[in-house]
């Protein structure tokens, strides 16, 4: 049973973790344990010594060996004698901030349920089953309710948190953290995922000191700098070996990421809406649902931490009917015209695309207003016939024609000063009066808090995918938000806003997905900077980066790798030299990168030659044979790109039947030997044949001993291998 109650015990089960909490004598809701299944209650390990300067609430009496400032609580409030991160913080009438949250009883309801407005991860066999717990202050009656959801074979606890508030006064909440998680071990290290503008994700690994360890995003979405995701980690824990715990948020707005140090070295995560972007009127009878954070453990290194948020994000958070089926491998005119094309040029890449076998067309920035640079006609989301030459819905059929499938890049949430959209609404922009707004990329942001806003955008995309027969749209998103200030929200609600914009986003996302199931959604945020749970709800792809160098896409999916399924990960073949980096590299590497996501190309396949269009029609070959594997296999992380000239990962099919590895070498030197990876994942007693050579292998020797990677000298080259498990009769000899 995942979820199973004992008196006052609550344990949370799931194939190889247990998760407990207690509720002690004053009616405080203890975080016992969070780790391997343990087979009894872990509150033996719950004692403490009398530690000074370490308060006592009121009703423990004269007793000294307990303050919640030691004691590991499931939900920390934070203002009665717990000085370490709260999880929340409210602000009542009277301008104090305290809350004394105490149990008041539980709830089993035997499905989950979603969270109105915000993604969430779903069950569609509405087997798993919620535990409700529910708190309540001690003076007022403020109540917090604490969902969980124990997803049994991933290995993920799915928790969320509500307030509600049953006073007859407005409360202020200015902190709501979506898990508050207190573990006893100090001795953990921290791995965040931070970057850049074309260089996301990038993995630290740093020890944890005293203090508090934080990141963030206010940038209303959850940003290319730092992605709401976090592992903490064993030292020494590598791939495959020692205990991790990892956590992220299914949002994608402002955020905090918070981990604490204690003075006992205790750790302490929270996670949540970040609280400088964050301040909501919570009125009398109203509730506010945090969104909702994942959680995973394991003690077998971080590759099983990744195949349990893989197979959570495909099973239970990409709720899109493309996450396991065949995606198109597409042609996208970007990087190949940027700005600069017409409808005969985007006929001939097609022409060209077909050729390859390639099976959609995406239509980029630059084909509506009078869009011939970023500088204008955002929001003008009509078809510029003079510089295509025709209707859309005419390059959509001429495409169709083609048997390909027509694809189309939107920006909803973003307007230029110069288009139509903007002299006609100039209310509907996040422009804060007196003060003239900032501009990235020249353009403003829409007022997405605004449901009127909503329901244009949704008038408008809806239209435009209904009468072009639009089979793929790309959502992309250009700039940071600031100047944070809606026309159409009182002065007291302005610190509502960030969370309403995402609210506005989620709204228009969950209509458009709704309303056109069989269009896949791709999103995008100048590349890969919204990459994060919340988006994966609706979208079963995002583009990774807009950086498509091959080295350092390697770098960037390998960081990606740790929370997200490589299903979800756009990546794309472009020309050389690479716009972003001006490196060169053979369509032979660019193409074996590319194949550890959606794949596609980015570049004017006309200008190929012949040969090289040849290889390009054997790489779309190959990858749609490989497909299923590289979606629906385990994936492995064989080599740290940050530490090696060497990028290696594999692909083991759940079956066990199928292998594919791919690797990058980025340098060669001279005179050293041949570089080796170690495969994992295999059976070790079971023979594996090579299918281009033919040789074959124990399990056991490609772990532990290895394959030699006989790559062709000089930089840049790349090899993709692939294996299949042999019948034992068949190798026995
Ligand atoms: C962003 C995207 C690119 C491209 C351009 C178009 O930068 O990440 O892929 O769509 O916008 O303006």
């Amino acid at each position: 049973m995942p979820i199973s109650i004992d008196g006052n015990l609550f344990s949370l089960s799931t194939q190889d973790t247990l998760y407990q909490m207690q509720v002690d004598e004053y009616g405080i809701l203890n975080h016992l344990w969070y780790g391997p299944k343990t087979g009894m209650s872990m509150s033996y390990l719950n004692q403490y010594p009398e530690i000074s300067f370490s308060g006592s609430l009121a009703d423990t009496g004269t007793r000294r060996d307990y303050s919640l400032n030691d004691r590991p609580l499931e939900y920390a409030e934070g203002g009665m004698t717990d000085y370490r991160t709260p999880a929340l913080r409210i602000v009542h009438p009277d301008g104090s901030s305290a809350l004394d949250l105490r149990y008041a009883g539980y709830e089993v309801l035997n499905h989950k349920p979603g969270i109105a407005h915000l993604p969430a991860s779903f069950d569609r066999s509405l087997q798993t089953p919620t535990l409700k717990i529910t708190l309540k202050d001690a003076l007022y009656p403020i109540f917090v309710h604490l969902y969980y959801n124990a997803f049994e074979k991933e290995n993920v606890i799915a928790r969320s948190v509500e307030i509600e508030n049953n006073t007859d006064h407005i409360l202020s909440l200015d902190k709501f953290s979506s898990l508050c998680l207190d573990l006893p071990d100090g001795d953990l290290e921290v791995l965040h995922f931070h970057g850049r503008h074309a260089m996301e994700r990038l993995k630290e690994r740093l020890p944890l000191g005293f203090g508090t360890f934080r990141f963030e995003s206010r940038r209303g979405n959850s940003s290319h700098q730092h992605n709401p995701a976090v592992i903490l980690a064993a030292p020494h824990t590598d791939e495959s070996h020692g205990a991790c715990y990892g956590a992220c948020l299914l949002y994608s707005g402002c955020y905090q990421v918070e981990v604490q140090k204690d003075q006992l070295e205790q750790i302490r995560l929270v996670m949540g809406l970040e609280e400088s972007t964050f301040h909501w009127k919570l009125k009398p009878q109203a509730t506010f649902h945090s969104p909702e954070a994942l959680l995973s453990y394991s003690n077998q290194g971080f590759e099983k931490l990744s195949h349990q948020f893989h197979d959570m994000f495909r099973e239970h958070v990409i709720r899109s009917t493309f996450v396991h089926r065949p995606r198109p491998v597409l042609i996208n005119n970007w990087e190949a015209t940027y700005f600069d094309f017409n409808g005969q040029k985007l006929i001939e890449i097609a022409d060209s695309a077909k050729e390859c076998g390639i099976d959609l067309f995406v239509l980029d920035d630059g084909w509506f207003g009078n869009r011939n640079s970023d500088t204008e006609s955002l929001g003008d989301w009509h078809v510029n016939e003079e510089k295509l030459g025709m209707p859309l819905a005419d390059l959509s059929k001429a495409i169709h024609d083609r048997q390909m499938q027509f694809g189309l890049w939107i920006e909803p949430e973003m307007v230029s000063e110069d288009s139509d959209l903007f002299r006609t609404h100039p209310e509907w922009v996040l422009w804060i009066p007196g003060r003239y707004p900032s501009r990235s990329r020249h353009q403003l942001v829409l007022d997405l808090g605004n449901p009127e806003v909503v329901e244009y955008l949704y008038q408008t995309f809806s239209k435009l995918i209904r009468e072009n027969s639009v089979d793929y749209i790309k959502w992309d998103m250009n700039r940071s938000i600031s100047d944070f200030y809606s026309s159409y929200l009182p002065e007291q609600r302005q610190g509502e806003l960030a969370h309403r914009y995402m609210l506005g986003v989620y709204e228009l996302a969950d209509r458009l997905t709704t309303e056109f199931p069989e269009v896949l959604f791709e999103g995008c945020a100048g590349g890969g900077g919204r990459f994060d749970g919340g988006m994966l709800y609706y979208f079963p792809q995002y583009w990774c980066s807009d950086n498509t160098d091959a080295h350092c896409r390697t770098q960037i999916q390998y960081g990606t790798s740790f929370f997200y399924p490589i299903s979800s990960v756009g990546s794309h073949v472009s020309a050389v030299p690479n716009h972003q980096t001006g490196r060169v590299t053979s369509l032979k590497t660019r193409g074996t990168v590319a194949m550890a996501g959606t794949f596609g190309y980015e570049l004017d396949l006309t200008l190929l030659s012949p040969e090289q269009r040849e290889e390009v029609r054997q790489q779309v070959q190959t990858y749609k044979t490989l497909q299923p594997l590289i979606f629906d296999g385990d994936y492995y992380r064989l080599s740290d790109p940050f530490d090696h000239d060497l990028a290696a990962w594999s692909f083991v099919s759940k079956d066990g039947l199928q292998i594919l590895v791919q690797s990058v070498i980025y340098e060669q030197k001279p005179n050293v030997r041949f570089p080796r990876i170690q495969l994992r994942g295999l059976k070790r007693d079971v023979w594996y044949k090579q299918l281009d050579t033919g040789n074959v292998y124990t399990g056991a020797a490609l772990m532990d001993g290895g394959l030699l990677l006989d790559l062709p000298q000089g930089t840049d080259s790349s090899q993709t291998l692939q294996f299949v498990r042999m019948d034992q009769e068949e190798t026995s000899e």
